[in-house]
């Protein structure tokens, strides 16, 4: 790959700019906004998600997802405790507008608060706290793009379903044979474990917690982004009977992670002794990054 500048490393001045443009996408159900609300390419946040996409879509090839599984599949970045992880993952600067935007930690407190409110198992609880860890890969110095973003099958054909489809002519997969077919390396419903996505937090995180929760928040952890699938079913042909199954945990999931937003932060001193309890309950002491 060629020598990336800042502007290529972090197009958005924060990574919640995607998901803000995912909530824009995919709205909460209600009065439905007008196309001039909903986008407005003179916005700078809006120039911003295009180049943060048009980057993601050159870049994330069948490639650029085995080099990335060999280096941060050993976990040989950091060690320390969970909690103390989570904190780490805060120091991930947002530099958008401070009145309106979350920090991390908020953000998983909210979704976590959110799905315990309504009565769920402890393990989704959890989930809904650790599901954004996987962001400290934008402190090891990874690009926005191989961090966050929607994610997508790499190893055979681009569906047009995902977001700024126009992008994937510049990269090298759509023009490679083993991988624009419909089915690329994979075979007709050979379920998800058996697909490479495009790299983000979602997987790496996966990796991290795959010894240690149920299968249900594996697949919340792991497909969370997947937009192209949850929301629009693109990739129906990958898909094996057991993955259908377990979408619907991922579908449950994804309203508390977009629309549990709120500008109240929570108190992290208050709440602490909850999540580190369901953290010894599941999860070892330390987690390796
Ligand atoms: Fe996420
Ligand atoms: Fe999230």
């Amino acid at each position: 790959m060629e020598e990336l500048n800042q502007k290529e490393i972090s197009p958005l001045t924060s990574v919640d700019e995607w998901e803000d443009d995912v909530l824009d996408r995919y709205p909460e159900p209600g009065p439905a906004k007008t196309k001039e609300e909903f986008r407005n390419y003179n916005d700078p946040k809006q120039v911003a998600v295009r180049e943060f996409y048009r980057l993601n879509h050159k870049y994330q090839t069948y490639n650029n997802v085995l080099a990335k599984k060999a280096n941060f599949l050993q976990f040989d970045k950091k060690e320390m405790p969970w909690w103390a992880a989570m904190e780490y993952l805060n120091t991930l600067v947002d530099d958008s507008d401070p009145d309106t935007s979350l920090d991390q930690l908020q953000h998983l407190l909210q979704t976590a608060e959110a799905i315990r409110a309504d009565g769920h198992p402890d393990w989704f609880i959890l989930t809904g706290f650790i599901h954004d860890l996987g962001k400290v890969l934008c402190l090891f110095g990874e690009p926005q793009w191989n961090v966050v973003g929607d994610t997508f099958p790499v190893g055979c054909k681009f569906s047009d379903k995902i977001v700024f489809p126009e992008f994937f002519a510049d990269n090298p997969d759509t023009y490679d044979e083993r991988y624009n077919t419909k089915l690329g390396v994979y075979s007709q419903h050979c379920g998800l474990d058996k697909v490479h996505m495009s790299w983000g937090h979602d997987e790496y995180l996966y990796h991290i917690t795959k010894d240690y929760l149920p299968e249900p928040a594996l697949y919340m952890i792991r497909y969370h982004s997947f937009y192209s699938q949850h929301r629009e079913k693109a990739y129906d042909h990958l898909l094996n009977a057991h993955d259908h199954d377990m979408f619907k945990w991922v579908d449950k999931f994804n309203p508390y992670d977009l629309y549990s937003k709120s500008p109240k932060p929570p108190v992290v001193s208050e709440l602490r002794p909850f999540y580190e309890d369901l953290i010894a309950k599941y999860l070892p002491a330390t987690v390796k990054l």
